[in-house]
């Protein structure tokens, strides 16, 4: 067994009133604050009110958070030429003193938790479970890396070899390289991608999503206290299509380290790949989902609905990890889903901050707008199994989308990946088993997938035939907890290699094998 030199954070339980209370205290200060945020670079920035956005909450638009200023072509290609010449004195940094940053980062965003969560709530949308979850991931993930990385860089590998020889092989970081992340996960993924990139000697330039930048700007404000030079590791808001197209085309920018979209990372490994007199790029890439879960005949109907309801509807089913695809088999499925209509039936979707509140909104207009034509054209085929209800006293002024079920006939008929709370049903009979995960690993994506069954060896078979990342057994299937659950896909859902495991680093190094006739 690999680990544990560490141990994970705690967090905060938030059904344990003498840890509640003072955290809702703390943040209730930064719940009114207006933030101006924008590139924070090795050189200074004027403000520039024409380049300025607003930025509002998803859970009502009339809240304003503050405002970004974006990165503009000129200020990216600059920062490109700072994070270029900063990238040979510190991938000369001891690997101790590169680690040791990093932990005193993890230590102050633990000191500002409350700051952390009030915007991931105010400005993601984020459950308080979620906004616990997010912050400790993050935590983990830096502690993770500094441990791995003082593990793989600090002494070379000695080889065996014959008598007079003496081989080594060493470990050093690639060069600069471009962090791209998502606003789902705006403080773990956005942390995890940079720290492992940094604590292995690269220099990085890190563009979190357009509808997060102001917690992004909170966190590397952290990062820099905690010691990491700014020309090491330099914050670059902005719209995608710009400040991407300028780092993913410039021939000095070694590796992307990409989470987001499948047809984004395309668009980022084309970019790559045309350019001209440029290194053979490292793209690490990790994308969408199309997840099932399959279910049968002997598995528990109420632990299958409680797994399917995180699964589908917790972060308003935001996650890569979500549950798309609810398998049946025909002997459960009316039982099932009779129990899942009445769960979903009870959830409380609206304000996130509020603890009673089971689904928070999706993240912006175009989304909801998104999940609403999908859940119209299944409406309007008669397709619909269960919903949730919204109130509109609490739901009204958001983006908010209800928890829905719809019957559909296979994966196949999903053109794309539905990113909201939408499940899908589709019944099997026990002998269209092959099929069923014939048309699973068919569908190209291959991220997280589950089984509930109590017949051991019905669930070990399939976890062997089904090409995905993370197979979950008798349980939800979110949540991959760091150095635990190493997480990440194939096929459509990524490149690898795993985020919070212990090869993550190895893709962000250099080898060099140094071969010495004595
Ligand atoms: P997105 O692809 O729209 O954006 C991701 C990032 O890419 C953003 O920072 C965006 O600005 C940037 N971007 C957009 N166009 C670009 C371009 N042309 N060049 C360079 N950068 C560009 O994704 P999103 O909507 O922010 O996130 C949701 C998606 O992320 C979902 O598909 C979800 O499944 C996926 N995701 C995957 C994982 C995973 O670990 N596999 C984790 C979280 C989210
Ligand atoms: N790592 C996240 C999860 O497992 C995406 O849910």
């Amino acid at each position: 067994i690999y680990g544990p030199k560490r141990r994970n954070s705690r967090g905060v339980n938030l059904n344990i009133r003498s840890q509640y209370q003072p955290l809702m205290d703390a943040m209730a200060k930064h719940m009114e604050t207006t933030y101006q945020a924008g590139p924070l670079l090795a050189f200074k920035v004027d403000r520039d009110p024409s380049n300025t956005h607003e930025v509002n909450s998803p859970f009502d638009r009339r809240k304003t958070v503050g405002t970004v200023q974006w990165t503009t072509k000129d200020q990216t290609a600059k920062a490109l030429d700072a994070a270029w010449a900063a990238f040979p004195r510190w991938d000369d940094t001891p690997v101790a003193e590169r680690a040791a940053i990093v932990r005193r980062f993890a230590d102050l965003m633990e000191a500002n938790l409350a700051e952390l969560m009030a915007l991931c709530s105010r400005e993601g949308g984020k459950l308080l479970t979620d906004g616990v979850d997010e912050i400790r991931e993050a935590v983990d993930f830096c502690r993770y890396y500094a441990m791995r990385a003082e593990e793989l860089f600090a002494e070379p590998t000695v080889l065996p070899g014959p008598t007079g020889e003496s081989n080594e092989l060493m470990l050093s970081g690639k060069g600069v390289f471009a962090a791209i992340s998502p606003w789902n996960f705006p403080v773990a993924i956005f942390c995890g991608q940079m720290v492992a990139a940094a604590v292995s000697g690269n220099t990085v330039l890190a563009k979190p999503a357009e509808q997060t930048s102001i917690v992004a700007h909170r966190v590397i404000e952290l990062l820099h206290e905690a010691g990491m030079p700014r020309d090491v590791v330099q914050l670059l808001p902005g719209d995608g299509p710009t400040v991407g197209s300028v780092l993913t085309s410039d021939p000095r920018v070694t590796g992307v380290v990409f989470t987001g979209g499948t047809d984004t990372a395309q668009i980022i490994n084309r970019a790559l790949t045309a350019r001209e007199n440029a290194p053979l790029p490292t793209l690490i890439a990790e994308t969408g989902g199309m997840n099932a879960l399959i279910v049968d005949s002997t598995a528990l109907p109420e632990q299958v609905v409680a797994d399917v309801i995180s699964s589908s509807f917790q972060s308003a089913g935001q996650r890569c990890s979500a549950l798309r695809v609810l398998y049946l088999q025909e002997d459960v499925a009316d039982r099932v889903i009779e129990i899942l209509d009445g769960a979903m039936d009870e959830l409380r979707v609206g304000d996130p901050r509020d603890l009673g509140t089971d689904v928070g909104p999706v993240i912006d207009e175009e989304a909801r707008k998104g999940l609403m034509a999908h859940i119209e054209t299944l409406k309007k085929e008669g397709r619909l199994v269960a919903e949730t209800h919204l109130d509109p006293a609490h739901t009204s002024e958001g983006t908010f989308v209800a928890p829905m079920a719809f019957r559909i006939d296979g994966i196949a008929s999903l053109e794309r990946e539905q990113f909201g709370p939408v499940l899908h049903i589709v019944r099997y009979k026990a002998s269209e088993i092959d099929k069923v995960i014939e048309s699973i690993n068919a569908r190209g994506y291959g991220l997280t997938f589950g089984v509930h069954s109590r017949n051991e060896s019905f669930a070990e078979q399939i976890a062997r035939k089904i090409r995905v990342g993370n197979v979950y057994i008798n349980r939800n299937i979110i949540g991959a907890v760091v150095g635990v659950q190493p997480f990440g896909g194939q096929g459509l859902s990524g490149t690898g290699p795993k985020a919070g495991g212990p090869h993550y680093l190895l893709r962000f190094a250099n080898e060099k094998t140094i071969t010495i006739n004595t």
